[in-house]
């Protein structure tokens, strides 16, 4: 295609087969869509330079991180641009006395991690994935730390961000306080690409906790774990995580409603045992560390089941109504004749159930049990996803959680940032326009 001639013009392009189909799909169970080209900028003008040129042709352009969305939110389901910021993966700064770190949007959070090791500093966001530190602020990722230390989003000073237009924005600033004017770093993180492409976060540094006591407690059921994650607020708890009986049996440990909990505060430990224990625990260890293996919870499922494909829902509700969330899920579950793996951040509310599905038939069963489980959450208070975005699998829920006029607000954002609709299409907002 001639289009594609003009682009290696000002980006190095990638046609090849093996590089267009790694960039069509994700980690989720999404159908694969090939893009047309990979492009892969090494720097932010470059990225603003690829957006000016599509803009101006109605090229879409779907930024790429590490591909270890859950919800097909790097999928290029209308074709065009697959835009890898794999080349940016320069740390350019780490200002341990301003508790700050200045990295390009393809850094992984590891790689980030890694460097800080031995300062007693870290990026604090931790998640299954070896994702990018622009895809996590993308998707405003979370997992089992976000109870202590929020998720992606709570950890952002600053953005730069390239706009459909090929204008190169700087949002926020360096200051660890900031309340001057709109917050448009926040309006991009968890906008998953659709509003502009990130090239550079400055992200806040967090101590890494002197003190770390894991307990490991095991129940009769998912209300009497969950009725202890309530009682235990007031502890600093870095991790509160659920696993049901079925994904522990899964995993090859008894099979008993589990609460996987670290604290970071001496004695937190004994003092959660004591609140597990009063609340019916069967089993409480200390020490065994299931760390790894909770981070392992979809390669797990996908490995387990290497023919088929996961659907994963990411339900959050208010704490209050997490066990009749969990024990609804459960129930469903068993009368639908489904598998899945419960689990979740017990400490947010948030569970997901992970559903392989091989045919037509399953999809759809699958889908309805999605379709019920978000009704529920909805019907609690809760959302449709707590922590892996709207992406693919979500849109068709947006309007009942937010309504109709915020919907159109949303719309209006869109149009405002991206009048010609490039910018990841098909994600966040559903297709039917109004
Ligand atoms: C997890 C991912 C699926 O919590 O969010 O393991
Ligand atoms: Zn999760």
């Amino acid at each position: 295609m001639s289009w594609l001639s003009d682009l290696a013009a000002i980006v190095a392009v990638d046609l090849s087969p093996t590089a267009l189909d790694a960039h069509a799909a994700d980690v989720s169970g999404h159908h694969p869509v090939r893009p047309e080209a990979v492009a892969y900028p090494n720097t932010a003008r470059e990225v603003a330079a690829v957006l000016a040129w599509a803009n101006e042709r109605a090229v879409p352009v779907t930024p790429w991180g590490a591909g270890t969305s859950v919800e097909g939110n790097p999928i290029p389901v209308r074709g065009g641009i697959s835009l890898s910021l794999e080349r940016m993966d320069r740390v350019k700064q780490v200002r341990l006395s301003d508790r700050l770190a200045v990295v390009e949007a393809g850094v992984k959070y590891r790689a980030l991690n890694r460097q800080l090791s031995g300062t007693g500093w870290q990026f604090a966001v931790e998640i299954g994935g070896d994702a990018t530190i622009g895809g996590m602020i993308a998707n405003n990722a979370a997992g089992p730390k976000a109870v202590k230390y929020g998720a992606a989003r709570a950890h952002l000073l600053g953005l730069e961000v390239a706009l459909a237009d090929g204008r190169l924005l700087r949002t926020g600033g360096q200051s660890g306080k900031q309340s001057c004017g709109y917050n448009l770093t926040q309006l991009f993180a968890g906008s998953e690409g659709t509003l502009g492409v990130i090239t550079e976060a400055t992200v806040r540094l967090t101590p890494v906790p002197t003190v770390r006591e894991v307990m490991v407690a095991r129940f009769g059921s998912a209300h009497e774990a969950l009725a202890c994650v309530g009682a235990m607020r007031g502890l600093d708890a870095g991790a509160l995580e659920f696993l049901d009986r079925s994904y522990m049996g899964f995993l090859g440990e008894p099979a008993a409603d589990t609460l996987f909990c670290e604290f970071h505060t001496a004695g937190h430990g004994a003092a959660a045992e004591a609140i597990c224990r009063q609340g019916g625990a069967r089993q409480v260890e200390h020490g065994e560390d299931l760390w790894a293996a909770r981070l392992r919870a979809y390669t797990a499922s996908q490995q387990a089941n290497p023919d088929a494909r996961l659907l994963t829902t990411d339900t959050a509700v208010p704490l209050g109504a997490m066990a009749e969330m969990v024990e609804f899920l459960q129930t469903e579950l068993a009368r639908r004749g489904l598998t899945g793996y419960l689990l979740g951040h017990a400490g947010d509310g948030n569970v997901h159930v992970i559903l392989p599905w091989r045919s037509a038939a399953e999809w759809e069963a699958v889908e309805a049990f999605h379709r019920a489980a978000v009704r529920r959450s909805l019907a609690l208070g809760g959302t449709a996803s707590g922590e892996h975005g709207v992406g693919l699998g979500k849109t068709e829920f947006l309007a009942d959680e937010h309504g109709a006029e915020a919907v159109a607000v949303m719309r209006s954002l869109k149009t405002l940032f991206d009048p010609r609709g490039i910018l990841n299409p098909g994600k966040v907002l559903p297709a039917d326009r109004p």
